[in-house]
């Protein structure tokens, strides 16, 4: 990659026989906005620790600008850390929290000043430098804490679920705020979340993490549309898994029927995962749908109502419709081969991408 900032290369680490993370690849680029997504205990944490410094990979080499930095002390890389609970020092004012850094660094008064100024300023709270910490709210606590971390002008800034302290509304806020933040001040954040929706909102990228290991990574629509297995797929957003199998090429058999498909490059028979979002699914008549289903409960959700039915092979189907139906009433569900995303069982990342570039050149030989 042109512009790659941070890369880790086979980074493992170990906790006596507990293996926490392994072999980690990944290579992060300047100036971008990336999020490790993961289930709590995935590793997430780990990784920024070793990035950060403050805890040794036990294999594997972390560069940064091409320099490898695994012995490099915490306070000489140009990285910090925005931890989830803020860690902030409650006798110190906002002022002295955000020039703390500064002050170990003995910077001069008056650059001090200004430094803490222009960072107060980023995160709008200019204004607020005398205030004590109790007497501020947890969304401007947590700003306090990213000024401080920006103060000291890092290249990369690591936020560990920095929100998840935060009631939904202001939440919501913060995500956008920190969005801005980062194509403000043009650097690389590394974002760690569980939450997908935050994820899906800020990133440019995304990593979705589970058991120490990353078993995707993509831009957000990629993730969501292309899930490679079944635990990104039922991990990112709500869906519909049903097993099936790969009868040929744009063929695909589940609940005993065929319908064509958009995947390919799979042996003939080869069980697979399928996938149908819920906002892909229509309703409709018995007479027009693909499947028939039995409606079992249906919940308004504000903008939509989402119903839960089954097959007569007992799979269960969520389907989000603007239209409500009836308990108990037999419905069809419509959907176009596009909206069938089929997994293959235990493929690797770089062999999925093999296959969608595979039907992807000949969609284009079809033009
Ligand atoms: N100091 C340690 N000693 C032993 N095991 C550890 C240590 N630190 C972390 N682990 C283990 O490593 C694994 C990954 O931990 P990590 O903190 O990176 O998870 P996480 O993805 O950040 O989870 P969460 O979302 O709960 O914060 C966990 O199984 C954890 O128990
Ligand atoms: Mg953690």
């Amino acid at each position: 990659m042109a512009n790659t900032i941070i890369k880790f290369n086979g980074v493992e680490k170990r906790y006596g026989d507990t293996v926490s993370l392994k072999k980690i690849d990944f290579e992060l680029e300047q100036g971008k906005f990336y999020t490790l997504l993961g289930p709590s205990g995935c590793g997430k944490t780990t990784i920024l620790r070793i990035l950060a410094g403050f805890t040794d990979a036990s294999a594997g080499t972390v560069t940064f600008k091409g320099k490898r930095i695994n012995d490099l002390p915490a306070n000489q890389r140009k990285i910090n850390t925005v931890f989830q609970d803020y860690a902030l020092f409650p006798h110190l004012n906002v002022y002295d929290n955000v020039a703390f850094g500064l002050v170990l660094k003995k910077t001069t008064k008056t650059v001090i000043k200004q430094k803490v100024s222009e960072a107060l300023r980023l995160v709008r709270l200019s204004g607020y430098a005398e205030r004590e910490i109790n007497e501020l709210s947890g969304g401007q606590q947590q700003r306090v804490a990213i000024a401080r971390a920006i103060v000291n002008e890092p290249e990369v800034l690591l936020l560990d679920e920095p929100l998840s302290a935060l009631d939904a509304k202001l939440r919501t806020a913060m995500q956008v705020e920190l969005r801005q933040l980062q194509q403000r001040l043009g650097i690389t954040f590394l974002f760690v979340t569980h939450d997908q929706g935050e994820a899906l909102a800020m990133s440019d990228e995304i990593f979705v993490m589970n058991n120490g290991e990353i078993l995707q990574q993509g831009s957000p629509v990629a993730i969501y549309d292309e899930p490679i297995n079944h635990f990104v797929a039922n991990f990112i957003g709500e869906s519909n898994i049903v097993k099936g199998k790969m009868v040929a090429d744009h063929q695909v058999e589940f609940v005993h029927q065929c319908f064509e498909c958009v995947d390919a490059g799979m042996r003939p028979n080869e069980p697979v995962e399928v996938v149908l979002r819920p906002e892909d699914l229509d309703l409709t008549s018995v007479d027009q749908g693909n499947l028939v289903v039995t409606v079992d409960t249906q919940v308004f959700r504000g903008s939509i109502y989402g119903i839960m039915s089954h097959d007569h092979a007992g799979n269960h189907w969520l389907i989000h419709s603007v239209h409500q139906s009836t308990v108990g009433r037999q419905v069809g569900i419509y959907f176009e081969p596009e909206d069938i995303h089929v997994m293959r069982y235990g493929e690797s990342e770089a062999e999925f991408d093999a296959r969608l570039e595979q039907y992807e050149g000949e969609a284009d030989e079809k033009i």
